[in-house]
C-alpha cells in the first residue's frame, strides 16, 4: 500500500464526529451549518434535476457557471477573468486543490505550506512528489513574517499553498502580509495556490482581498473557491479554479482524470446563486456573526479565553490559561465527560504543533449553541 495514505491516521474530524455520534455529544467539531441553506438555490437544483440535462456537462464546467464565477469575482473582488480561459469548475475545492497540486508540482519541487493547515494539503503535496517547507504561524494573530518566509523559500520553491481566511484559526491576513507573500512569490518565481473557500464568510464589515488581486499576482495565482462555503451547502462539492490561461490549460488536464466533471444540476443552481444580490451575502454574514457573538459571549461568561474570530464558521479558545497543555486530551475530555465535540488545533500541524488551541464550529442554531454552552459550564472554572 502507498505509505502516504496507509500511514495517515483517520482525520480528527472523523474521530471527533464518531465519538460525538457514539456518545450523543453535541457536535461543534466538524464545520457544517445546521441550516438547510438558501431555498431558492436548492429549488433551482431540484428543477435542474427534473427538467435539465443530466448527462456529462462540459469538462470545464457549464458556460453559464463559468460566466457567473467571472462576473461574481469582478463584482466582489475586482478581478478581471475571462470565463472561457481563466475559469474551470471542479468537484469541490478539494478536487481543485488536488488538481492544482498535481498539475504544478513536479517530483523534487519544494512547496511552502503554512501551519496550521487544512489537512488535505500535505498528503497531496507528498503524493505529487513535492517536498514540504513549513512556515509555522503563531497564536493569537497567526501572521506572516519576513524571517519565517525567508527560511522557507529557496530557489527550488515551485509553489506555495496559502489559505485565507484561514481555517482553523478564523483569522484574515492583513494586506501587508499578502504583499509580503506576493513579494516572495515574485522573487522566487513561485506559483501561489490560494485556497479562498472562506472568502464570503468574513465579519465586522471586512471585505475579502484575493491574493490574485495583489500587484504582480494575477498571472501566478491559482485561486480556489467553493460554492459549499458560499451558500452553506457543504455537501454540494462544487468548486472553482481561476488562473491565467497557460496555467489553467495544464490544470484542466489533471482535472480530466480526477473527476472530469461535476453534476450539471448543482452547477446550474450555483450559477443562479452567484448572481444573487449583495443583500443575500450581507445577511448571510450577519447571521453567522450573530451566532459567533452569541457563542463567544457564552464562552467568555464561562471563563474561557476566546481568540476573536474574523471569519469562517469557527472560533478558537486558548486553553493555556486553564493550565492545559494537551489539546487532544482536553477535546477527548470535552466529548467523553461533557458531551461536546470540538477539534484540537494541533491536528492542523505537521511539526512543532501549538497544543493549547481548541476549535469550535458556531454555525449552528441558537438552541444547539446554548445546549453546548450549558454542557461546558464549570469546565473552565474547574480546570483553572
Ligand atoms: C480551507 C479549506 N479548503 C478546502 C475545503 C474543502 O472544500 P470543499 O468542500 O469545497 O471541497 C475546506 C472545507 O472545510 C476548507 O476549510
Amino acid at each position: 500500500m502507498n505509505p502516504i495514505f496507509a500511514d495517515l491516521p483517520t482525520t480528527v474530524f472523523e474521530v471527533m464526529s464518531s465519538l460525538a455520534r457514539e456518545t450523543g455529544a453535541i457536535n461543534l467539531g466538524q464545520g457544517f451549518p445546521d441550516d438547510p441553506g438558501p431555498e431558492d438555490v436548492r429549488r433551482k437544483a431540484a428543477e435542474a434535476v427534473l427538467d435539465g440535462n443530466n448527462q456529462y456537462p462540459s469538462m470545464m464546467g457549464l458556460p453559464e457557471l463559468r460566466a457567473a464565477v467571472a462576473a461574481h469575482y469582478r463584482h466582489w473582488q475586482g478581478l478581471d477573468l475571462d470565463p472561457t480561459t481563466n475559469v474551470m469548475v471542479t468537484s469541490g475545492a478539494t478536487e481543485a486543490l488536488a488538481g492544482a497540486i498535481f498539475g504544478i508540482v513536479r517530483p523534487g519541487d519544494e512547496v511552502v505550506l503554512f501551519e496550521p493547515m487544512y489537512d488535505a494539503y500535505l498528503p497531496l503535496v507528498r503524493l505529487a512528489g513535492g517536498i514540504p517547507r513549513f512556515v509555522t504561524l503563531q497564536p493569537p494573530h497567526f501572521r506572516l513574517t519576513e524571517e519565517a518566509l525567508g527560511r522557507a523559500f529557496s530557489p527550488r520553491t515551485r509553489a506555495v499553498v496559502f489559505n485565507n481566511p484561514l481555517n482553523p484559526t478564523a483569522t484574515i491576513f492583513p494586506d501587508e502580509d499578502l504583499a509580503l507573500l506576493a513579494d516572495f512569490c515574485r522573487r522566487f518565481d513561485a506559483i501561489a495556490i490560494s485556497d479562498e473557500v472562506w472568502e464570503h464568510v468574513v465579519f465586522d464589515g471586512r471585505r475579502h482581498r484575493s491574493l490574485m488581486a495583489v500587484e504582480g499576482m494575477r498571472d501566478r495565482t491559482v485561486k480556489i473557491g467553493s460554492a459549499g462555503k458560499i451558500f452553506s451547502l457543504t455537501g454540494w462539492k462544487v468548486g472553482f479554479v481561476c488562473a491565467d490561461a497557460p496555467i489553467l490549460k495544464v490544470l484542466a488536464k489533471s482535472h480530466q482524470f480526477l473527476t472530469f466533471t461535476t453534476p450539471p444540476n448543482l452547477q446550474a443552481a450555483v450559477a443562479y446563486g452567484l448572481c444573487k444580490d449583495d443583500a443575500y451575502f450581507e445577511t448571510m454574514r450577519q447571521d453567522f456573526a450573530r451566532s459567533r457573538d452569541r457563542f463567544t459571549q457564552g464562552l467568555e461568561r464561562l471563563g474561557f479565553q476566546v481568540i476573536p474570530s474574523q471569519g469562517t464558521y469557527f472560533l478558537n479558545i486558548d486553553i493555556a490559561p486553564l493550565g492545559e497543555t494537551d489539546d487532544v486530551a482536553f477535546c477527548r475530555r470535552l466529548v467523553m465527560d461533557h458531551g461536546v465535540a470540538s477539534i484540537p488545533v494541533s491536528a492542523f500541524y505537521a511539526q512543532g504543533a501549538v497544543k493549547t488551541v481548541v476549535r469550535f464550529c458556531f454555525a449552528k442554531k441558537d438552541p444547539t449553541l446554548d445546549a453546548g454552552l450549558e454542557r461546558l459550564a464549570g469546565v473552565a472554572r474547574r480546570a483553572a
